[in-house]
């Protein structure tokens, strides 16, 4: 007969706060999944095993908690509390998702980013102009934090003067994913409004005047009479703009962090260029900027001989699957030359929600990496590298002061 999870002798994670180092999390979790594909936390069970992670999020009958993360956290701000929900892409499930997904996901297609790509190498040489000659920079605020903005801003269409404030508010939205809904719901609201007025005023220029990017694509998306509504159009360009700026930024300064430790691969990339899609794969498996995800059971689901009552939350932690040594032979070692081993990392996620900018990133991270090192070679850490807490939905570095060979 089987067992309801909660009755389950499974490992229990230690508590976890904002000031738990990530280093103690990480190991935690690994500990938990040598013994179990299965752990018990704070707000729901971790789903730790690559098969299993793959298995849940392909299970239609979860549905994604990203719209329940304001009831799993304790907010007293009364008129962040009153405001009305927008269900996105990212918290739809169901018939509603499917409906979005296929309205939008031909205009997400890897031709129209990999289009991008010299735009993208002279984003990233003209970040690296100013820097090149000093031989060092603070590499998160003179690289990461610029780079995806006037990427995004070129696929949507949007004026390149508006990127200031594009980072701020893709930066403040991404709050609610960081455990402290009391202390940040005023700049999360502010951000929001901010966001919504632009986006309309944007939406409202293009209907009258058409050109060829994402935003007329999203305009025009239809299927079979169907077509987004302007408060989905409004929430969708919003996707894109939050998920497609802190996503690709702290996922590039992760890489860096990995790389200083890794000068032998950072020369290899420098000499082999093409060695680049596999790095990016390496280097968001090793050190992926998105750790979990978050579902719930619409009804009671049994799997592995285990009932999840309805309701019940585990978080598919791609972060410590992308470590199981069952897919990934030698996990805990850094190769950037590591053959393909027909299953993906899982950084981007897997199933119906499978990350819409995938080729997007993918292609903003192998244009940028083989750029960075050919052109700072001996590229080192000169001081301590400062990590995001380690409850940050979207994981990444706060600062990461670098010397590299100058002159290149
Ligand atoms: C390295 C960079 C990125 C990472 C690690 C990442 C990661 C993810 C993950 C894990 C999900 C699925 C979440 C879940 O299942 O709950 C997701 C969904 C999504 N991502 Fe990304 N992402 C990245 C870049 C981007 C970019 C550049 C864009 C936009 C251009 C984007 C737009 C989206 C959207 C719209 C969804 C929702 C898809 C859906 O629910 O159907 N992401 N991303």
């Amino acid at each position: 007969m089987a067992t309801i999870v909660g009755d389950l002798d499974i490992p229990q994670l230690p508590e976890f706060g904002p000031d738990t180092d990530r280093d103690v999390r990480l190991t935690a979790l690994k500990d938990a999944a040598a013994t179990s594909w299965i752990a018990r936390g704070m707000l729901g069970y971790n789903i730790l095993h690559y098969g299993d992670v793959i298995a849940v999020l392909r299970d239609k009958r979860w549905y994604s908690a990203v719209g329940l993360i304001n009831e799993m956290q304790v907010v007293t701000n009364e008129k962040y509390k009153a405001r009305p929900r927008r269900t996105s892409i990212l918290s739809a499930d169901g018939d509603e998702h499917v409906r979005l997904r296929r309205l939008v996901a031909p205009a997400f297609n890897p031709r129209s980013a990999d289009r991008l790509r010299p735009f993208m190498a002279d984003v990233m040489n003209s970040l690296i102009d100013p820097v090149a000659d000093v031989g060092s920079c603070e590499f998160v605020s003179a690289i990461c934090e610029p780079y995806p903005i006037p990427i995004i801003c070129e696929l949507l269409g949007a004026p390149k003067e508006d990127w200031k404030l594009f980072s701020r508010v893709a930066s403040d939205i991404l709050r609610i994913f960081n455990g402290n809904l009391d202390r940040d719901a005023e700049l999360i609201m502010q951000a929001q409004d901010d966001l919504d007025e632009y986006v309309r005023m944007l939406i409202d220029k293009r209907r009258s005047e058409p050109r060829e990017d994402l935003l007329t694509d999203l305009i025009a998306a239809e299927e079979a009479g169907d077509r987004l509504t302007t408060e989905e159009l409004v929430t969708m360009v919003e996707a894109v703009i939050i998920g497609g700026t802190d996503t690709t930024r702290n996922q590039l300064g992760l890489a860096i962090s990995v790389f200083a430790h890794h000068p032998e691969q950072w020369a290899l990339l420098a000499s082999q260029p093409d060695l680049a899609p596999r790095a990016v794969e390496e280097v968001m498996r090793y050190f992926g900027a998105v750790r979990a995800t978050g579902r719930y059971a619409t009804e009671d689901i049994e799997y592995r001989d285990i009932v999840f009552p309805k309701g019940t939350v585990v978080f598919p932690t791609m972060g410590v699957a992308n470590f199981d040594d069952s897919v990934f032979p030698d996990p805990a070692t850094f190769d950037i030359t590591r053959e393909p081993v027909g299953q993906p990392q899982l950084t981007f996620g897997s199933g119906i929600h499978y990350c819409l900018g995938a080729s997007l990133a993918r292609a903003e991270l192998q244009v940028a990496l083989p750029l960075l090192a050919r052109r700072m070679p001996n590229l080192s850490l000169t001081g301590q590298a400062e990590f995001k807490p380690a409850t940050s939905g979207i994981f990444g570095a706060e600062k990461l002061p670098v010397s590299f060979e100058s002159g290149h």
